[in-house]
């Protein structure tokens, strides 16, 4: 049996639909409940919904084989997993945003809030920005609003959130999309089962193209 982690949510559905397609369907996953696992034996796969941010959590420490998860979090946390395929799903970037009257004049360290603080910290050491880092759990376009912050580091999709806060793009740090990844020691014994689905997601993701 594959062990395969799906994150919860909107982006978790396009990656089950995904897996359907390629051959590894599990109807039981449609059926409207709160529960979180799902088996087809007889694709030999099981699926579990977890929360995005914990995929690699449960792939890294072999919880699951494999799993899905956003390019941020192998950044933020570098997991100790393979990064076998980008799925082109979930596409947006990480980027610094400021008010759009604000100009970084360079000479005080400066404030960035955000939930990535070692991507913003790699950032500016790459840039030698000086700068004090202020952790934040959520709703980041508020700091700089509230003086908190000069500056956020955060992921910006369709920019809605930014306009609608009088924030703005100011630059962006890296394209964010979703990964296919996989325990390291399940590539190893698992390795034929894990290739197949490899190929077979890799059409589909040709497919959306
Ligand atoms: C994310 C991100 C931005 C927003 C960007 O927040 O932190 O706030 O989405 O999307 P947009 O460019 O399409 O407006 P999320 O909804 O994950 O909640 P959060 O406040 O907990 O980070």
């Amino acid at each position: 049996m594959l062990n395969v982690a799906l994150p919860k949510g909107r982006l978790g559905e396009k990656v089950y639909a995904m897996f359907e397609s390629a051959g590894y369907e599990c109807p039981s996953i449609k059926e409207n409940n709160r529960k979180l696992i799902f088996e087809n034996p007889d694709k030999q796969v099981r699926y579990f919904w977890v929360k995005p941010s914990d995929v690699a959590i449960y792939v890294e420490r072999g919880a699951a084989d494999i799993g899905v998860a956003g390019k941020d979090i192998l950044l933020e946390y570098s997991p100790d997993v393979y990064e076998l395929l980008d799925l082109n799903l979930g596409k947006c970037r990480m980027a610094v945003a400021a008010p759009v009257d604000f100009e970084d004049d360079g000479q005080k360290t400066l404030k960035v809030a955000t939930k990535f603080t070692n991507i913003a910290a790699k950032y500016y050491a790459s840039i030698g920005r000086e700068i004090d880092i202020i952790k934040l759990n959520g709703s980041i376009e508020i700091a700089p609003i509230l003086k908190l912050s000069d500056v956020i580091v955060d992921i910006v999709e369709t920019g809605t959130t930014l306009k609608e806060n009088n924030l703005e793009v100011k630059s962006t740090i890296v394209p964010i999309s979703a990964r296919l990844i996989s325990n390291k020691s399940s590539f190893k014994f698992k390795g034929t089962d894990i290739e197949k689905i490899v190929e077979s997601i890799k059409n589909q993701v040709n497919n959306n193209d």
